[in-house]
């Protein structure tokens, strides 16, 4: 039982995260899913330790509803039906590890590929696993540079090439496309390759866009990730890491301890949030995603014409739910939690965004300028 001291901080932890919930324009996390049905299980200590596909000594588990959300997704990603595997991670980051860890399982001696628009946490990743990299250029869009990255495995033809594409970087929501990367390798005889697809945030809508980027199993990809606690709605950090099984298999060991395999990265696996997911899609389905990206992306058309309507170059890429403007102060870039780089930031409307909040954020914004053009001018004057 907590104090009455304890229990007020935690009181006041709930408004202040109740007001910030409201100004969350900046980082691709939707805001409106109520997952109270599923209160109830905190009561147990349960944990989905070791491989999802297999029975484990640890019962107290939720791995049957983990192995739905897989084969949903599998599905979504044209994955092939006897030759495919996977398990809930922790988060994009986990999974884009997992896929490079089971690159270099096969390919040791390989070079990794990635754009500079590549999210941080990769260089971290080829670190750990001790792979060598390559760092490849951009276009403006946030799409990787085909020519420079031709170019570059061109110049190493004598190892396997591991490229780490993104359907959608973490600022512009640039889509490589793995139709193309493949043409690529193929044009330069390079037959060991590994393709992992970081779709962080497209991965669950990016089956729906139109037109269909290249990205999935069928368009040649080896692994795919992508984060829970995105577009999905998670309110804990969770992803989907998915794999052709046949790599799995050459790093599983069964473990005594656990009565399963060990085919995951971390030993311990949250229980909840396989079933967050699996509440997700089935409270959503196939077409309920869908139609939740023609809202965001009715709400991403409008902020960029709202913006431009008051002289912003607002822009985002075709389909995306990504708005780019340039850099705002710093009192409206923390208040509405605007993630920045450089010279520019970003709104990102995932469901939960309204067009209230951009007419809020937009007034901010003109509020801004005339109070700086104010301040300019008396200085001038002075
Ligand atoms: C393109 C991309 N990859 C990976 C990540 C990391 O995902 P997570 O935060 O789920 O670990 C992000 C996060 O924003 C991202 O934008």
């Amino acid at each position: 039982m907590l104090n009455a001291q304890h229990q007020a901080r935690l009181d006041a932890l709930h408004r202040s995260l109740s007001e910030s919930s409201q100004h969350f324009l900046g980082y691709p996390c939707a805001n409106d899913i109520d997952y109270t049905d599923l209160l109830r299980f905190l009561q147990f200590p349960f944990n989905n330790v070791g491989d999802p596909f297999q029975p484990s000594t640890y019962r107290l588990a939720t791995r049957d509803f983990e192995q739905e959300v897989l084969h949903f997704f599998a599905q979504l990603f044209r994955a092939p039906a006897n030759d495919y595997w996977g398990y809930v991670t922790n988060g994009g980051t986990e999974g884009n590890l997992y896929g490079l860890y089971l690159a270099r399982e096969l390919y040791p001696n390989g070079v990794v590929y990635f754009s500079q628009d590549t999210h941080y946490s990769v260089t971290k990743n080829v670190h750990l696993l001790g792979l060598r990299h390559i760092m490849i250029r951009t276009q403006p869009n946030g799409e990787i540079d085909y020519d420079d990255l031709r170019d570059t495995v061109r110049l190493h033809r004598d190892v396997p090439a591991i490229v780490f594409a993104n359907i959608g970087t973490t600022m512009k929501e640039g889509k490589d496309d793995i139709g193309r990367i493949q043409q690529l390798l193929d044009e330069l005889v390079i037959e060991q390759r590994y393709i992992h697809c970081d779709a962080a945030l497209c991965g669950p809508y990016a089956p729906f866009l139109e037109p269909r980027p290249a990205f999935d199993f069928a368009d040649g990809a080896d692994s795919l990730a992508f984060s829970g606690h995105k577009f999905i709605g998670s309110p804990l950090p969770c992803g989907v890491v998915l794999a052709r099984k046949r790599y799995v298999e050459r790093i599983g060991r069964a473990i005594g301890y656990i009565g399963s395999m060990d085919t995951t990265i971390t030993g311990s696996r949250s229980a909840f949030t396989p079933l967050l997911l699996w509440h997700a899609i089935h409270s959503m389905g196939a077409e309920g995603l869908q139609r939740r990206l023609q809202q965001c992306q009715a709400v991403a058309a409008y902020t960029v014409q709202a913006l431009q309507a008051v002289g912003i170059t607002a822009w985002r890429n075709p389909g995306a739910l990504t708005v780019v403007l340039p850099r705002v102060g710093d009192a409206i870039k923390h208040k509405w939690q605007l993630a920045t780089q450089d010279d520019y930031c970003h709104i990102i409307t995932m469901p939960g965004v309204t067009t209230q909040h951009i007419d809020a954020l937009v007034q901010d914004i003109v509020q801004e300028r005339s109070t700086t053009r104010l301040q300019h001018g008396e200085t001038a004057l002075a």
